[in-house]
């Protein structure tokens, strides 16, 4: 898709962080735009934005994992703009951090809900209405570079968001018969919110085996800092969209990290490559370790108990009770 004048794009999570900064791209690009996301602090916040430039911008408070509340929403959407999205933009998503071994079902059905449930909702909601439609489009998700890779601290996350690469590589594929292209962003650090996610955590998932304090989430909140602007990171992606590309990657060097990152794979299947392997991350490690005796934003994640699991074992006696109610 090259010309976004006057097309009608959906972007959840479109309140912060990355699909605020969307929001404000598309926007500019000639994009009737509307913004769902589950906090109305921050729908209040970006629409002040928007009303101040006299911008086509619709809020709607949506909780993605919501099946009725997303179909609702694709109503509204054709009641307001009179179609439904052109581009559609999961964007949404939540992450927490703690040992795989403490991931209790609570955090796996949160995150692996919200970021890859979320999607697919999406996906179902709007893909037969955009066919239905007849004017093509652009899905356009947000997975994560942590998509293409296992970590000891995000088992839920990473698990979904390569699934969620999958799942766009699979509907790339399918849908170019109707003229819609799908892209999906794979970013590593953004400036934004994230490391709020925990409190738009559902009462009922709130059983969790990871040291979550506000310590850590300050941890996080210094880390998210150092990543990149939403709006450059919009304008990347929208790159991407216009190149009609699968995986939109926003480094410089992707290719050579593309390459690393399967060289990881094929020296996962032998012996001699598992040493490699093992070596290489000794030695992230140590660099790592140096880092932290400066001005790194990891300085006080140590300090914190930031990634480790809850010291009392407290989840498990807790998953036990799930169990038997
Ligand atoms: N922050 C990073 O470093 C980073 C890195 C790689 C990928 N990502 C991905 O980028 C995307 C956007 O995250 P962000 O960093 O801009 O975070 P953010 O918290 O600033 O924005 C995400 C928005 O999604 C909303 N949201 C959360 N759960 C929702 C739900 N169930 N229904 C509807 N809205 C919901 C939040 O309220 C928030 O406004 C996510 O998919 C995230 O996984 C983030």
């Amino acid at each position: 898709m090259k010309d976004f004048q006057g097309k009608v794009a959906f972007i959840t999570g479109g309140a912060s962080g990355a699909g605020l900064g969307q929001a404000k791209v598309f926007s500019e690009a000639g994009c009737k735009v509307v913004i769902a996301d589950i906090r109305q602090d921050h729908l209040d916040q970006a629409m002040a934005y928007f009303r101040d430039r006299k911008a086509p911008v619709h809020a709607i408070k949506l909780d993605i994992t919501d099946r009725k509340a997303y179909a609702a929403a694709a109503d509204e959407v054709e009641r307001v703009f009179g179609s439904p999205p052109q581009l559609l933009f999961s964007t949404a998503g939540v992450n927490t951090f703690g040992p795989a071994e403490a991931s209790t079902y609570e955090d796996f059905d949160w995150v692996v809900g919200v970021c890859l449930g979320g999607v697919i909702n999406g996906m179902v909601t709007f893909v037969p209405r955009m066919i239905k439609a007849g004017k093509g489009g652009h899905i356009a998700t947000v997975s994560s570079w942590g998509g293409f890779m296992g970590g000891a601290t995000t088992a839920p996350y990473s698990a979904a968001k390569a699934a969620v690469n999958n799942l766009m590589e699979s509907y790339y594929l399918s849908l170019k018969a109707y003229g819609i292209g799908v892209s999906v962003l794979c970013p590593t650090g953004i400036n934004s919110n994230i490391h709020e996610a925990t409190f738009t955590r559902p009462k009922h998932l709130k059983n969790t085996g990871y040291n979550v304090n506000e310590k850590t989430l300050e941890v996080e909140h210094q880390i998210y800092l150092q990543g990149i602007d939403p709006v450059e990171l919009a304008r990347i992606f929208k790159k991407g969209i216009e190149d009609d590309v699968l995986y939109v990657l926003p480094f410089p060097d992707s290719q050579k990290m593309l390459r690393d990152n399967f060289e990881r794979i094929a020296n996962y299947t032998t012996a001699e490559g598992m040493k490699r392997q093992e070596e290489a991350a000794r030695k992230r490690a140590a660099e790592m370790a140096q880092r932290q005796g400066g001005a790194s934003p990891f300085a006080g994640a140590a300090e914190a108990d930031w990634g480790k699991a809850k010291p009392d074992l407290s989840w498990v006696a807790d998953s036990a009770r799930a169990k038997r109610h």
